[in-house]
């Protein structure tokens, strides 16, 4: 066996060991929308520390995963991700989806701040991500293929599942939430883009931008799983307004809108049971 396919397996069994059951769904969040989104539900955590060869986070909290359910669903919860800006390649920022795929999960949703390229946006909108633009070229799945995971060649055009973009239509539907579905354009960062680069991106049809969720995506597709990804605006993109962009005001905008994404995940749990593949 490939020896990249050893260590996924590995992962994908000291998680399993710890897990109280399968779980349908893997969601990956911030820290703070977990918190909002789980209170009293009893969960077991895993430590990404405790996960062999799973990547280690340079950014302040540690990462783990947090099993429990929600909504009627057995849900692993991953807190935390790896981040091509941090300096892991794609496959690394990719690895945790590979070990979701050797543990079984088939559906994947993904949560992120994203800039808002679209000028009819607004800070503190959900979009719900229809498709993407790879601004970094680069893929998780460079190099010899690992059949384990799914074939040489993999289509995109549904690596954002129609099913469940319908089911958060209809979760936010139940909330009185607008939700815009929108093209994600993944940049590399760190740096904000500048003014000239979201007017090429408008130009190229971006509506968010963000540096996140696409390594994900791509290897879910690759291994076949269904994918949500919902962003929250937390700024007008560069040159937009005019105004300058701050850390600050991203993170403030994603704490603040953590309630509205949470109702709306809610929702698309409840659903799932509903859903063909
Ligand atoms: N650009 C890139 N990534 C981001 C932004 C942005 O404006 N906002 C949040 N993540």
């Amino acid at each position: 066996m490939d020896e990249r396919y050893e260590k996924i397996a590995e992962s994908a069994q000291a998680l399993r060991q710890r897990l109280p059951a399968q779980p349908d769904v893997a969601v990956v969040l911030r820290d703070q929308l977990f918190d909002v989104l789980t209170q009293a539900e009893q969960s077991v955590c895993v430590a990404y520390a405790d996960i062999p060869h799973f990547p280690q986070s340079t950014l302040s909290r540690d990462g783990r995963a947090v099993f429990t359910h929600l909504e009627g669903r057995a849900v692993l919860f991953l807190c935390g991700r790896f981040h091509t800006y941090e300096g892991f390649s794609m496959w690394e920022a990719a690895y945790p989806v590979m070990v979701l795929h050797a543990l079984g999960v088939r559906r994947l949703i993904l949560t992120n701040a994203a800039g808002a390229v679209n000028p009819a946006y607004h800070v503190g909108q959900i979009v719900a991500v229809a498709d993407h633009l790879n601004m970094v070229q680069h893929s998780p799945d460079t190099g010899p293929n690992l059949p384990q995971l799914g074939e040489r060649f993999f289509d995109m055009t549904n690596a954002y599942s129609p099913a469940l973009r319908q089911a958060a239509q209809e979760a936010a539907k139940e909330i009185g939430l607008p939700l815009e579905e929108g093209v994600y354009a993944f940049m590399a960062g760190p740096q904000y883009e500048t003014p000239a680069e979201i007017r090429m991106l408008r130009t190229l049809g971006a509506d968010l931008v963000g540096m996140s969720t696409v390594p994900e995506v791509i290897e879910a597709a690759h291994c076949g799983m269904q994918t949500l990804a919902l962003s929250l605006v937390s700024n007008m993109a560069a040159g937009v307004t005019g105004a300058p962009l701050s850390d600050a005001e991203v993170t403030r905008e994603a704490d603040a809108a953590s309630k509205q994404i949470a109702s709306l995940l809610r929702g698309v749990l409840r659903r799932l049971g509903n859903l063909s593949d």
